[in-house]
């Protein structure tokens, strides 16, 4: 089995001295922090149009707060905003240690951080007032796309500037998936957004009728893939190394799961139009390859998961390490359920029920939200130099709530999605529909009410996070050291 060991101080090349250079850490705080701060917006977002399904009247008569803008909010915020930030902390952290090298790029790096600000309140200020290009998760009008794009190309620079000046002979594998998401996304965003523009906030795309729906569900389903899985799998191959103080399980096998899964991921979409008007084929061919990804995915969970072999005991005492492994759990069932509703039979009930809801925030909630948090309760005692976080209680705490918060949503959506769906398709001897729509909608809200309570409860974990945080960084703590050059320096 080969193996990885991210230290390079014991690694081949210990011979060859590394000068420690001085590390950009600067922006890497500055993502950390709003990856937390759009993180609770985003989510409390999310937690109040789960309210207004619950509550209808939370919609309040007034169509900047009605469910149909709100909800592309929360997604574009928790996804560009909390993602992105994530995304952008983790990678930068990551590319320099593993490269030994200072960030690329001079004033592109503060360019990146203030440009995606700006972007998070272009979203924040447009999408209420109902300005939206109308595709699924690419909604943002014409301005903010190009300002996107921009901020983007700036993003590649630096990351592909820093591993292009490396010490080091090697490009680690969590390099390999940063590089990834960090290119297919440029590629997912400018095909999708072509669009022919009558004025900065108003254009029409330059696709229609079913290519259209091909061209965005090719850019929806590879945002997961790429957005929301790849780069995140890039803060795996980091972190859960790190946390555990183990080398990666199988280097080979990292390889593999990189490739298999960048070349397989694009060609799912179509699993998101069956029994549409795309081609039959194209739909097949979506199926099929989404059953395939099955074999990537596991393998890459499997990886981490055996990462910890002879280290399991430390998730007793270590909280930050649960919840790395238990992202990879979460992983594990979304990228299961996914391939399972990919079948052509399958997604005849679940498409368009509270079912898919439960799949994306298995994904969003278990993995995506889970694995940075614990990355992030890696980085910030780092960052600020502190001996740890402020309190390990409030992590074992933030562990639980985040838990019990992702399995109540989860659950409640899958009994509400399978309902609905049964509901749906149910026919009376003579033809007629056994149930009118009002009917199945009623029969969720015992459901909408479980995930409105599990998200509120993953959300009180986040304002945890925040106050502990706050409680390790602020200045005068009398726990804190000076210990940045330190922090630095171990590997
Ligand atoms: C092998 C991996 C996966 C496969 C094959 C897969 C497959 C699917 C399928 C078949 C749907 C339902 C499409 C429909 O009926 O409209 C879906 C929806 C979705 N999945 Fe996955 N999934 C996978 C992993 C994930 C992960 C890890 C995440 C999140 C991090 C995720 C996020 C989503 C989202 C956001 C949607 C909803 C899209 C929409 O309709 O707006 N998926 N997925
Ligand atoms: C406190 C946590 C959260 C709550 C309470 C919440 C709640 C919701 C609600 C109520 C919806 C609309 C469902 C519907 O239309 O029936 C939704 C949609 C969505 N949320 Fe969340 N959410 C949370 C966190 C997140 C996070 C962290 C992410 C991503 C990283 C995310 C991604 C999405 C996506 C992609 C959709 C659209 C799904 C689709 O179209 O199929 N959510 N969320």
């Amino acid at each position: 089995m080969a193996s990885a060991n991210l230290s390079h101080s014991k690694g081949p090349h210990m011979n060859t001295a590394i000068p420690e250079p001085s590390y950009d850490y600067q922006v890497v705080r500055q993502f950390v922090l709003t990856t937390l701060v759009w993180g609770i917006v985003g989510m409390g977002m999310g937690v109040f149009i789960a309210a207004q399904l619950v509550w209808p009247e939370l919609n309040l008569d007034l169509p900047w707060t009605s469910f149909g803008r709100l909800r592309p909010l929360h997604t574009n915020l928790v996804i560009f905003a909390f993602g992105g930030s994530a995304l952008f902390a983790t990678s930068y952290y990551t590319v320099q240690r593993t490269c030994q090298a200072r960030l690329f790029g001079g004033p592109l790096v503060p360019f990146t951080f203030w440009g995606w600000q700006a972007l998070a309140l272009i979203l924040l200020v447009t999408l209420p007032q109902g300005l939206t290009t109308t595709k699924e998760y690419a909604e943002v009008e014409f301005a903010g796309a190009v300002w996107m794009g921009i901020v983007w190309v700036a993003y590649a620079v630096v990351f592909f500037g820093t591993v292009m000046k490396r010490k080091t002979r090697h490009i680690y594998v969590g390099n390999w998936f940063f590089g990834a998401f960090i290119l297919v996304t440029a590629m997912l965003h400018i095909v999708n957004h072509m669009a022919i523009p009558v004025s900065w906030f108003k254009s029409y795309s330059m696709y229609s009728g079913a290519t259209d729906a091909m061209v965005q569900w090719w850019y929806g389903h590879n945002a997961v893939g790429f957005f929301l899985t790849t780069g995140f799998l890039g803060m795996m191959y980091y972190f859960i190394p790190k946390q555990a103080n183990r080398p990666v399980y199988s280097y080979r096998l990292s390889i593999v799961h990189f490739w298999a899964l960048i070349t397989l991921y694009i060609w799912a979409g179509p699993h998101h139009l069956h029994y549409t008007a795309l081609p039959d084929w194209a739909q097949s061919l979506g199926m099929v390859m989404s059953i395939i990804l099955l074999a990537p995915s596991w393998g890459g969970m499997i990886n981490g998961m055996m990462t910890l072999s002879g280290a399991w005991h430390k998730l007793r005492e270590d909280p930050v390490l649960r919840f790395l492994v238990v992202s990879l759990a979460f992983y594990g069932m979304s990228t299961f359920e996914g391939p399972m509703m990919a079948i052509k039979t399958v997604n005849a009930l679940s498409h368009y029920t509270d079912w898919t809801i439960g799949h994306v925030h298995a994904g969003a909630l278990g993995w995506v939200a889970m694995i940075t948090i614990g990355s992030l309760y890696h980085l910030i005692p780092r960052l600020w130099g502190r001996e740890g976080m402020h309190s390990v209680g409030l992590i074992n705490a933030h562990f639980w709530l985040a838990t019990i918060g992702t399995v109540l949503y989860i659950a409640s959506m899958w009994v509400n999605g399978i309902t609905q769906g049964l509901m749906w398709r149910a026919v009376n001897e003579d033809g007629t529909l056994t149930y009118s729509f009002v009917e199945a909608l009623e029969a969720s809200h015992a459901g909408f009410a479980v995930r409105l309570l599990g998200g509120a409860f993953f959300l009180t974990g986040m304002l945890l996070m925040a106050w502990n945080t706050w409680r390790t960084v602020r200045v005068g703590d009398a726990r804190t050291t000076e210990t940045v050059p330190q922090a630095v320096a171990h590997g």
